[in-house]
């Protein structure tokens, strides 16, 4: 009788039975020894079991004292009961000695961005075939994996392989001319985000094909895709997402390469980008951020430059310090920074500038002169010193892949700050971990 996505559980007193139907929004059955767990997401009753059940729309399922019993929704018949046993562990969903899962998720990327290299081979083979036979290539996904598919956009181009981005909410213009020649790439760390899962609906009604990148198991989006590339990053229980942007950026990168015209796979140079990361990524380079974190968390406004790949970089910075801390972070293009932005600038205003060595490292050095020209007190994050950064977080060269290293400094400052303002940053007021709804 329900008109829109959704999922019920219903607890039944008399007879003592629980009744858990989908229509729309995620249900995952723990099935463990005399025990059963009903939730949104696996990471739920992790601790307990990891054999699941992951219902389908218009299925539904009776748990009692003797058993879990699946069923389709329209004709009543018995289903059977498939389980599949997830590869998350127990402790990945707990904290591991940190003060909070955003930090442990945030360190964990020096592990799960140098695995990627050794996932999806032959996925990523066959998502590259079906990029090469297509005319229109799309990427898409909300929030931060609108920000990873901007960026890979990127890493396609440096490819020689020309592709569109649009955010999974705003998809109708672009995705209207979707074809059979089409291919969509979307994006998403849950796999249940409604506006993605509706954009590719819509994609897939005019004949595309759908590549999903996708970090949680057993996800709608996975489901509906005729290849996913899985990126392993283990579950992200902190509602702010971080390992799996770099993890999915990773991925692309080598989805990227084979893709290009002498197709080759990047993976040797993710695995060094790891070892890079965990040489650089250390206590001292740790406090330094906090510190800079200190002297930034009273601010109410800060602005983030950058160029290129480094504006998708802007973009997730300032998302992680919006969403984390709630100081009000805006990305800007450096290019953009004289039609409007500078008129924002004032005495001390903080501007974040993320430079990587590349074609536009002057540029962007250019841009922070003119912002410190005017007051504006520029926190360099790149693999470079230079004389108009007020204060300089050095990350490592790593090519196309600094952006990685740019972005782990803005989750760090975001995460710091929040400790600084008092806020909780694993559970940030009004968001939520997958918006299953529209
Ligand atoms: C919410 C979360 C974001 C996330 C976005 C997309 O807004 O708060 O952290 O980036 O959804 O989620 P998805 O699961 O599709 O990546």
């Amino acid at each position: 009788m329900l008109a829109g996505s959704n999922a019920i559980c219903v607890l039944n007193l008399k007879n003592k039975e629980i009744g858990v139907c989908r229509d729309g929004s995620p249900v995952a059955i723990g099935l463990a020894t005399n025990e059963f767990f009903i939730g949104s997401d696996v990471t739920a009753f992790l601790p307990y079991t990891r054999s699941v059940v992951f219902l389908e729309d218009g299925q539904g399922a009776i748990i009692n004292k003797i058993g879990c019993k699946m069923f389709s929704l329209s004709t009543k018949k018995a289903l059977a009961l498939k389980s599949t046993v997830v590869d998350w562990k127990a402790e990945a969903a707990q904290k591991d000695g940190y003060p909070h899962y955003l930090l442990k998720e945030i360190m964990e990327q020096l592990v799960t961005i140098p695995k990627t290299a050794h996932l999806n081979k032959s996925e990523i083979k066959k998502a590259a075939e079906m990029i090469k036979n297509s005319k229109k290539i799309v990427l898409t996904g909300c929030g931060t994996a609108s920000f990873c598919a901007l960026a890979a956009k990127y890493l396609f181009a440096q490819q020689g392989v020309a592709t569109e981005m649009c955010g999974a909410y705003e998809s109708a213009p672009t995705l209207e001319f979707a074809s059979t020649d089409t291919v969509v790439i979307a994006i998403s760390q849950s796999g249940e985000t409604a506006d993605t899962l509706l954009a590719i609906k819509r994609a897939q009604k005019k004949g595309a094909k759908i590549i999903a990148v996708i970090n949680a198991r057993g996800s709608t989006l996975e489901r509906i895709a005729d290849v996913s590339l899985m990126v392993g990053s283990g579950p992200e229980i902190a509602v702010v997402s971080t390992k799996a942007f770099t993890a999915q950026l990773a991925t692309l990168y080598r989805l990227a390469g084979l893709s290009s015209a002498v197709p080759h796979d990047v993976a040797p140079i993710i695995s060094k980008a790891g070892s890079t990361l965990k040489e650089w990524l250390n206590k001292k380079h740790l406090k330094k951020i906090a510190r800079l974190a200190a002297e930034l968390h009273n601010q109410e406004h800060l602005y983030v430059l950058g160029k290129d790949l480094q504006y998708p970089a802007a973009m997730e910075c300032a998302l992680k310090v919006k969403e984390a801390s709630y100081i009000h972070g805006e990305a800007f293009s450096s290019g953009e920074l004289k039609h409007g932005v500078i008129a924002l600038v004032d005495t001390r205003t903080p501007c974040i500038v993320l430079g990587a060595k590349d074609a536009y490292e002057n540029e962007v050095r250019a841009s922070a002169a003119e912002v410190k020209a005017r007051g504006g007190y520029i926190i360099g994050i790149a693999p470079f010193e230079a004389p108009e950064f007020d204060i300089t977080i050095k990350t490592p060269n790593l090519g196309p892949l600094t952006i990685l290293a740019n972005v782990i400094v803005g989750q760090l400052l975001g995460y710091y700050c929040a400790i600084g303002r008092g806020a909780d940053p694993d559970k940030p007021r009004n968001l939520a971990k997958s918006v299953t709804v529209k």
